[in-house]
This record gives structure tokens, sequence and C-alpha cells, in this order.
């Protein structure tokens, strides 16, 4: 008789953006008041304009002549991996071919996906760490090894001691908001060539650095071609949450163990053309307007109106002098409450949420290490952020 997978049913019951969200609906029940959002990191500006008319465009060729059906493969419009490659070579310098660009729904399904072409055993992940890369191999069996980053560290955590097949690392990290620094970053690539490793390198919120020099792509670093995959996504600086794009690049010179060049480049196409048919069309004619100059302006203006509220969040808080890191190259920041309010950061969430109607995430939500921390999402309403920090600060105990 068939039995389930014990990896799936011993998973915690619900995925943690799943868990806030049904405690926050508890407590809006209970009080009748709307939250004060800064929890998961969803995007609340509309779509820009150059946007939406490609999209409606292309919804009109599809009502009419320009109807087209399935696409020759799974790996996205020839034209955006054109696109995306030209992207890449404007904005970091680094020369990627097209046929190295896969484009997709999102950096989620991508970084949960990805270890399927490897015989993954072992998985590292920086600790704290996005959910979902913890959840998705634990759901497979695998083995999960924490890398935490500490104060003490730099929040720049040491290549694991044990084996392992895949280390993750997200820069600009999410929950803490820090940059990946170019020594430690290289340092990592050349420990993954020694190792074999593949780093998983996820540049979700890349869009949001402002720190001038600052590393955004893996591949400025010397070599990191052999030993890296790259996953982008539209979510966070063009407003895609909702609409889902996203892409995943697979150089051709890298290698593991015994594969040759171009060998994994060419499993990511074939794992894709079985699990796939590709991304939406008509969400792909949105992805390429948002690469055009004035689809840049745009989507640069939504950026800035997040990193405004993202200061003026950082700024409120150290102003509470709670100690907060990330946020400026960000819209995340990591505020750590263990002394204020409670070392088991469920209850820092619980008190945010009773006391101050606001919404953050348990930073122990993010691996063992984010325990005692809140994390802050600069992605909500103004409004929001400004009533749940004069919400925090009438409430905040003194010490
Ligand atoms: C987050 O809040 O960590 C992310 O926005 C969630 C996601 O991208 O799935």
């Amino acid at each position: 008789m068939a039995d389930v997978n014990p990896n799936l049913a011993n998973m915690p019951k619900d995925y943690l953006f799943v868990d806030i969200g049904k405690r926050v609906l508890a407590n809006k029940e209970k009080t009748k008041k709307e939250p004060f959002k800064l929890g998961i990191g969803d995007t609340t500006l509309s779509l820009v304009p150059t946007v939406v008319e490609a999209i409606v465009e292309k919804v009109k060729a599809f009502g009419g002549e320009g109807y087209s059906g399935y696409a020759d493969n799974s790996f996205g419009d020839p034209n955006l991996r054109q696109a995306l490659s030209e992207y890449y070579a404007k904005k970091f310098g680094v020369s990627i071919k097209p046929s190295e660009v896969f484009v997709n729904d999102g950096a989620k399904p991508a970084t949960a996906q990805l270890p399927f072409l490897l015989n993954t055993r072992a998985v590292a992940v920086e600790d704290p760490a996005y959910p979902a890369y913890i959840s998705a191999n634990m759901m497979m069996g695998r083995k999960i090894v924490y890398l935490p980053c500490t104060k003490e560290n730099g929040y720049k955590p040491d290549f694991p001691k044990e084996k392992v097949d895949i280390i993750y690392i997200c820069r600009p990290n999410n929950p803490i908001g820090v940059i990946g620094e170019r020594d430690w970053l290289t340092y990592m690539v050349k420990r993954a060539i020694e190792t074999g490793t593949l780093i998983i390198y996820d540049v979700a919120y890349m869009a949001f650095i402002r720190t001038p020099g600052a590393v955004r792509s893996i591949y400025e670093i010397e070599d990191a071609w052999r030993c890296a995959i790259e996953v982008g996504s539209y979510s966070k600086w063009a407003g895609f949450t909702g609409v889902r794009l996203g892409w995943v690049i697979v150089p051709e010179a890298l290698v593991v163990e015994d594969t040759k060049p171009g060998e994994l480049n060419n499993l990511w196409g074939k794992y894709l053309n079985v699990y796939s048919n590709g991304p939406s069309k008509i969400v792909e004619a949105g992805g390429m307007a948002v690469l055009t100059e004035q689809g840049q302006k745009e989507c640069g203006e939504l950026v800035s109106y997040y990193l405004d509220t993202s200061d003026y969040l950082t700024g409120e808080l150290r102003d509470m002098d709670i100690p907060v890191v990330g946020g400026y190259d960000s819209p995340f920041m990591f505020a750590d409450l263990s002394q204020i309010i409670s070392p088991d950061s469920w209850e820092s969430f619980q008190w945010f949420l009773d006391v101050c109607n606001g919404v953050a995430t348990p930073g122990v939500g993010f691996g063992p290490s984010g325990a005692g921390w809140l994390r802050f999402s600069a992605l909500g309403k103004r409004d929001d952020a400004v009533a749940a920090m004069a919400a925090l600060r009438a409430n905040l105990p003194r010490l």
C-alpha cells in the first residue's frame, strides 16, 4: 500500500508566512482593526505604467491575430533571455549568454527546485535564511546545515566545515538586510570551487543596493561561473509579487565533481521541459518592459519609495534604542528585541500584534540564530509604517 512521504508529513503544520497570516487574521477578528503590515515582504505599490501598457498590448494581441500557444521549450521567451543578458552586461559588466538565462515564475520555485540538479544529500543555509530554502529541502529529506550569521562574525558565516552539496547565499540578505562583501564572497567562491560545492545565489533584492561599488551579481566575483547559479526575481523591484516572473542563470562553465562544462546548463533545461511549460507569455511582455529605459526609470521610483520607508523605519527603531541591522541596501531590517520584549521572537511578534496592532516577522522563523529578533519590511504602505512606529514608541517598555 502506498504511504505518504514522511518528510512532507513531518513538516511544521504551516509554512512561516501562512502561519503568520492565520495569527494575524485571528487577531483582526478579535479587534476588528486592520493591522499595520510590516510582515511578509509583499509589495504594495501598483505596477508601473510602462509595464501595464506592455501587458495590456499583449493581452489584446492574444485576443486577436497575435495569439500563440506553447513555446518551443520551457526556457522563456528568447527575446527576454537576450534582454536579461544585455541587462547584466550593462549593469554589472558581466557577460552572460542568453542560453545561460532561464526565465521562470519567480525566485521561490527556482531556489526550491534547483537542488534537483544534483544528487543532493545536505544543503547549507545562512542562519537566518529565507524559509523556502529550508522547507523545500526538508521536504526532500535533505540534511540542513545552518551557518550562523551573527554580530560576532559580522553576519558573514564561515564556509561549512562538513561536506554539503549546495550552499544558499542571499545578498542583500533576507531577513537581515545586509549585502555580500566582496572579500567574503571571494572567499566563499574559492572554497566552493575547492570543495565542488554548488552556490545558489539569490539576488531577489539586488535593486535595493545603494552602497557604491557593492557586489550585486555573484558573477562580479572572479571564477564564480565555475561554482554558482544565480536566481533573480521581478517581485520586489518591479512589483511582480502577484504577477510572477524571475530568472535563473546556469553558466556553461559551471561544473561539479564529474560533470563537463555545459552539462548542468543542459540538465536544468531538461528538468524545466518536463516540470513546466515556461512562464506566461503575457507576464513576459511585462518583464521586457521593465528592462527598457522607461521601465527602469519607473521601477527605480518604486525602489526609491520603499527605500525611503526603510530609512524611516530604521531611523525610528534606532531612535528608540532598538539594535537594528540592515535596511540600507534592502527593504528588510532585523531588530533585536531580545532584551526589550522577549528572547522568544514569537512572543515579541505577539506583543507587537496585541499591543501595537503591528505585524512583523519573528526572526526565529528564518532559523535558530534569528531567535529574539523581529524582521520589519519596508515594502508595505508608508502610513502603516508610520502608525506602527508611533504605536511602538508609545508602548515600548522603558528599561
Ligand atoms: C519574505 O517576506 O521573506 C518574502 O517576501 C516572501 C517571498 O518572497 O516569498
